[in-house]
């Protein structure tokens, strides 16, 4: 089956753009449907006009109202009859009131290898506590920051010379494909 995926984006949108070009090579069992942001300036929404996706931006004013925020991104996301949604590079926690309608079919991905270095750091705090193997982790979004259920994770070497920077990068590399891998397991799953 294939999904009808929303994806959320706050920034650069290179997750976006794998899922975007998989789909293009048909490699991807999921159409974009929708791609949403909590800012104009997230980069991802020119990738999604670019390839014809239709897009929409709910920002959140600091110190405004939290439950109506949750309650118009979820009526946005919703207009769009979606199976699965994906945060991808999405630095906002998402509400009751989209949890309340996408709970179970959300998921995240992450640049570390959760539980360890949750929270929006994780190739920084990874760096600074001198690990030698970090990673990527895609998981189930639930109410907590970083702690839903595990679907997949692949490891990726620490360099002794890496920056934040270039740790991060190569990190996106094994985190896009995994993005991609695991989309196509759970439109799998939905087959059987
Ligand atoms: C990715 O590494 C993603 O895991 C991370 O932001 C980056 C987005 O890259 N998300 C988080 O840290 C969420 N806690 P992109 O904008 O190039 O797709």
């Amino acid at each position: 089956m294939a999904l009808r995926i929303a994806v959320l984006v706050s920034g650069t949108g290179s997750l976006l753009q794998a899922l975007l070009d998989a789909e293009a090579d048909h490699t991807l069992n999921a159409t974009v449907v929708v791609v949403g942001a909590d800012n104009d300036a997230a980069q991802g929404l020119g990738r999604a006009e670019q390839a014809g996706v239709p897009t929409f931006v709910h920002p959140f004013v600091k110190g405004g109202d939290r439950a109506a925020w949750d309650a118009e991104f979820t009526r946005q996301v919703a207009a769009h009859d979606v199976d699965l949604v994906v945060l991808a590079g999405f630095m906002k926690l998402v509400g009751p009131a989209f949890l309340g309608r996408f709970g179970g079919r959300t998921i995240n991905t992450h640049p570390a290898l959760l539980p360890s270095f949750p929270g929006m750091h994780g190739p920084r705090d990874a760096l600074a506590h001198g690990v030698k193997i970090t990673g990527t982790t895609v998981f189930e979004v639930d109410a907590g920051v970083d702690t839903g259920r595990i679907l997949a994770q692949e490891a990726v070497p620490v360099l002794p010379d890496d920056s934040v920077e270039s740790l991060h990068e190569r990190i996106k590399v094994a985190e896009r494909a995994l993005l991609v891998r695991t989309v196509n397991e759970l439109a799998h799953q939905g087959d059987s």
